[in-house]
């Protein structure tokens, strides 16, 4: 007998923690400490198949808010898909994912989000392949050889996420973002979240400070058994937004504090200044994507739609928005 359903309760959500770490390499910690790191987490996002009595199949929905032009638009994040290898190619997963995007519509969200390196297993279900940011590296080498001759005078220190510096963070972010679409609006307990991973030391956030004004941050995670690399970056409007101004300042006063080695690989939106100073730039892989309700986002799109795209919208909305009208990105911190 199949039973496709939320789990029924915490003694369940442990059993898919076993499940997702049979499956994958993170460790059953990354998938435990996700959830319960999140103060949002609500036992209905995570959806089990159940076997004659055995937790055969798991998968998480991460659902947020987020902006595409003046709406804002609620996201379903899909992740940690997985089956038992003695339970495949049974149609679990399928069938789980199915059910989990009934409820998403039926919950009003307006658009599914994904990353996966099995583009062809999500396309049978619907879901589009959407571009969004860029992935590179940015070599020790370049972001030394900029003109530093005009970095401000900036005090850079790690952010104090116990306190003041939450507000700030907040703040700066929101400021950066503003104009970009489905990054993630994030509010301040997302930020209060994030200090049990700085406690761990699993990510270091570092604030650039002239004259008292926090004008830019960097969220590395440190090198341990992977290399470092650059999580997130944002930086005050009006301020020089390439390796001459201050994040550029902060990333050359990070490279002698923390261990980045040569190359820190980075992903960032596709119109952002520093890629230019990237090598190995390339599309971001595996984001896929699915709409839900239309409505809204086709409201704020509606300048462009005309009698003659009308049809092509409705076929592969989800693969236009996200380039259009700047360029989508959600920052690495949000995925899933
Ligand atoms: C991917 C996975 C969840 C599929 O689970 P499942 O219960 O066997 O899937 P279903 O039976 O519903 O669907 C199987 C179909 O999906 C497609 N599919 C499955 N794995 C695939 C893969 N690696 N690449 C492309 N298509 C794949 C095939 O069409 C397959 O049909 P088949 O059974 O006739 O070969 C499972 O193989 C798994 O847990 N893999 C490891 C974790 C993983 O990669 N998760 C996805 C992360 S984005």
């Amino acid at each position: 007998m199949l039973e496709i359903r939320p789990v029924a309760g915490y003694e369940e959500l442990e059993g898919c923690y076993d499940l997702w770490d049979a499956v994958f390499p993170d460790g059953r910690a990354f998938f435990q400490e996700r959830l319960a790191y999140d103060r949002t987490y609500h036992l209905e996002t995570t959806w089990v198949a159940v076997m004659d009595g055995v937790l055969a199949a798991a998968q998480q929905i991460f659902p947020y808010r987020a902006r595409y032009r003046d709406v804002v638009v609620t996201v379903g994040g899909v992740g940690n898909v997985a089956t038992l290898p003695s339970f495949r190619h049974r149609g679990l997963a399928q069938a789980l994912l199915g059910r989990q995007m009934a409820w998403m519509r039926a919950e009003r969200f307006d658009v599914g989000l994904l990353f996966t390196g099995i583009p062809d297993f999500y396309r049978q279900l619907g879901w589009h392949s959407v571009t969004l940011g860029v992935e590179l590296k940015l070599p020790r080498s370049r972001v030394f050889a900029a003109d530093s001759s005009r970095d401000p005078t900036i005090d850079i220190r790690p952010a104090d996420l116990d306190g003041e510096d939450l507000v700030a963070l907040l703040d700066l972010y929101q400021r950066d973002n503003a104009t970009r679409p489905w990054t993630r609006i994030r509010d301040l307990d997302y930020w209060t979240d994030l200090k049990r991973w700085t406690h761990q030391e699993r990510l270091q956030v570092w604030l650039a400070c002239a004259q008292s004004e926090f004008i830019a941050y960097l969220i590395v995670r440190p090198r341990t058994s992977t290399p470092a690399a650059l999580v997130e970056c944002g930086l005050r409007p009006g301020y020089d937004p390439s390796l001459s101004g201050p994040l550029g300042a902060l990333l050359r006063k990070l490279w002698t504090l923390v261990e980045l080695g040569d190359e820190l690989p980075a992903a960032l939106p596709a119109n952002h200044p520093l890629i230019g100073a990237g090598v190995q730039v390339r599309p971001h892989p595996g984001a896929m994507a699915t709409v839900f309700h239309s409505q809204s986002i086709l409201e704020a799109s509606a300048a462009r739609v005309t009698r003659e795209n009308y049809r092509g919208l409705e076929a592969d909305l989800a693969c236009r928005l996200f380039v259009d009208p700047e360029p989508g990105f959600l920052w690495p911190l949000d995925h899933f």
